[in-house]
């Protein structure tokens, strides 16, 4: 492996959600959760715009609090400025099958 002076190899950062995780919209430090049923997505909370953290809004919407942005509760832009939806985030079981484990952006 080359390796550029003083870099460091990339370890996957990794958020872990425990406990039944209820229907709908459920914020949890950086991600954002959507339960229907057994499926599950989750987003980062980091905005696209310049990088606040957005919040579940009254209307299951998530807001961001910096300049406005909007976004239904699986990340798709519903208004600007951000260009672009939420980042998606890949979901898995953790081991004991009792959580979710969620890979974080690097
Ligand atoms: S940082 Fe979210 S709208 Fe600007």
């Amino acid at each position: 492996m080359v390796r550029a002076h003083g870099a460091r190899p990339r370890t996957p950062r990794r958020h872990t959600v425990r406990g039944p995780l209820p229907e709908g919209l459920t914020v949890d430090g950086p991600v954002a959760l959507w339960r229907d049923g057994d499926t599950v997505t989750a987003v980062s909370r980091r905005c696209p715009h310049l990088g606040c953290t957005v919040r579940p809004a009254a209307d299951e919407t998530l807001a961001c609090p910096c300049h406005g942005s909007r976004f239904d509760p699986r990340g798709r832009l519903k208004r600007g400025p951000a260009g672009t939806d939420l980042a998606p985030l890949r979901v898995s079981r953790d081991s004991d099958g009792n959580g979710l484990v969620i890979d974080l952006p690097s």
